[in-house]
């Protein structure tokens, strides 16, 4: 069954986790093409196995460019896996930079894009219900691509809006609707949340941990105090932008027909890379399941070479991966810097997160400077084996917020790696900020030039 010029698929590292499990990236031996897994363990719940079916069956009818794209699922036992476009870029969040957010420009067109990706569901009659930065990725040429379709549901079928009940999302991103009634509407809710990226992404920071009164924040916003943070730091075109997103009632709330009306939205001198809304491909699917045609993006795999991806077992439809690529098969960077070579561009491309940084010194000095810095910035630090640190606090709205930090010895530097656990993004990149300060002596200034861990 498997093709051998396309069975080699390396399980190279976990890109992201999250409460379903975890995404990991698989990587083409031969190849070098790249795709995301989704490893998604059902035997904890019953609800599980059916929110998975229902993510299945949504994420596979999409067709657009500014949504990951699904190329198929496999299940072994109680372990489903999805296979998604990689997006090389990253998550959104790792481009907003704490209390700054990032240039207007480029908010503006990642703005633009996230809507078009909404047009779309909503005209298929789908909505998200958990659009935040966090699940939205950016490929090779910073395109954005909306993904995690768990909370996704039918909203509207064959002409007929029906509304819905389930409290669901993420709080700080929440319609106020969602909070003080029983039945809302779909779309109304995705906007709102849109909006709160928005404002993410123009300010750096969240405006109100949840939209309900006894939220100081948002009830300043309410009472439209926008000399306070984080309106103050918007200029007047977005910020009247995001006073008709953020409206308290989802019938005043702004549509996605007016949005394109809006006059920053459709300001079209702002983007360093042009504005052009790409327009979805006409859908082409197989007939036997559930894979799409590959998108001009990844223009050498035939969606039969998805197939091949797997390794069959002795049984026939039982899947195995093969062997997990060795850490130093991946860490060719320095070496490979110069070489021109089909496999410098793709390590080069591949992973690129702002969370990390090299130290100068030993393993040993570098866990005990780590230590130093959690200890005083008050933060709890729990050794987990002798290579990971997990690191827990509450942030300053009293969520709790857990990282762990990976330490990885190469050549005569260590590389000190923080992923979220358990979180507001947008926390743990200040409390990042922070401790790579902290540990300001020992940080090596030299460009990190390896682009896996
Ligand atoms: N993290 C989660 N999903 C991902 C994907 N499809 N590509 C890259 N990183 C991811």
């Amino acid at each position: 069954m498997a093709v051998p010029f396309v069975q080699d698929w390396d399980l190279v590292q976990t890109l992201g986790e999250g409460a379903y499990g975890e995404v990991r990236l698989l990587v083409n031996r031969q190849t070098e093409e790249a795709v995301a897994v989704k490893v998604i363990d059902t035997s904890q719940a019953k609800e599980c196995a059916d929110t998975v079916k229902k993510e299945v069956c949504i994420h596979k009818i999409l067709n657009h460019p500014n949504i990951v794209r699904f190329f198929g699922h496999r299940k072994e036992g109680p372990t489903v896996y999805l296979f998604l476009e990689y997006c090389t870029g990253g998550e959104l969040f790792d481009r907003i930079e704490p209390d700054v957010g990032m240039a207007e420009k480029d908010a503006h067109r990642f703005f633009q894009q996230l809507l078009a990706a909404v047009e779309y569901l909503h005209c298929l009659g789908i909505t998200h219900r958990d659009i935040k930065p966090e699940n939205i990725l950016l490929d090779d040429k910073d395109n954005l691509k909306l993904t995690d379709f768990g909370l996704a549901t039918m909203f509207r079928f064959k002409g007929r809006e029906r509304l819905l009940n389930r409290l669901c999302g993420t709080l700080p991103y929440v319609a106020p609707e969602l909070l003080s009634q029983t039945e809302y509407r779909a779309q109304p809710a995705d906007l709102w949340a849109c909006g709160i990226v928005l404002t993410a992404m123009l300010a750096g920071e969240l405006p109100w941990d949840q939209p309900t009164e006894s939220c100081q924040e948002y009830s300043d916003w309410l009472q439209k105090k926008t000399y306070l943070p984080p309106w103050k730091k918007i200029q007047p075109l977005p910020l009247s932008l995001l006073s008709k997103l953020l409206l308290s009632s989802p019938d005043a709330r702004i549509t996605v027909a007016d949005v394109q009306k809006d006059r920053w939205f459709t300001q079209g001198s702002l983007s360093s890379r042009g504005n052009k809304v790409l327009r979805p491909e006409p859908i082409s699917r197989s007939s036997s399941d559930d894979r799409m045609q590959v998108s001009s993006s990844q223009p050498d795999l035939a969606a039969g070479s998805w197939e091949a991806m797997l390794v069959f077992g002795q049984t026939e439809g039982q899947v195995s991966f093969s062997q997990p690529a060795k850490p130093e098969h991946m860490l060719l960077g320095s070496q490979l810097l110069g070489t021109p070579g089909a496999s410098q561009s793709l390590w080069q491309r591949l992973v690129r997160r702002m969370t990390r940084f090299f130290t100068n010194a030993n393993a040993d000095a570098s866990l005990s400077s780590l230590k130093d810095a959690c200890d005083g910035l008050a933060l709890g630090f729990k050794l987990s084996c002798t290579k990971q640190v997990t690191v827990s606090t509450l942030d300053k709205r009293n969520n709790k917020l857990i990282f762990k930090v990976h330490l990885l010895e190469m050549d005569q530097r260590v590389l000190l790696d923080f992923r979220l656990s358990k979180g507001d993004g947008l926390e743990f990149k200040r409390l990042f900020v922070k401790i790579k300060q902290k540990l300001g002596d020992i940080v090596s200034t030299q460009r990190i030039v390896l682009p896996v861990t």
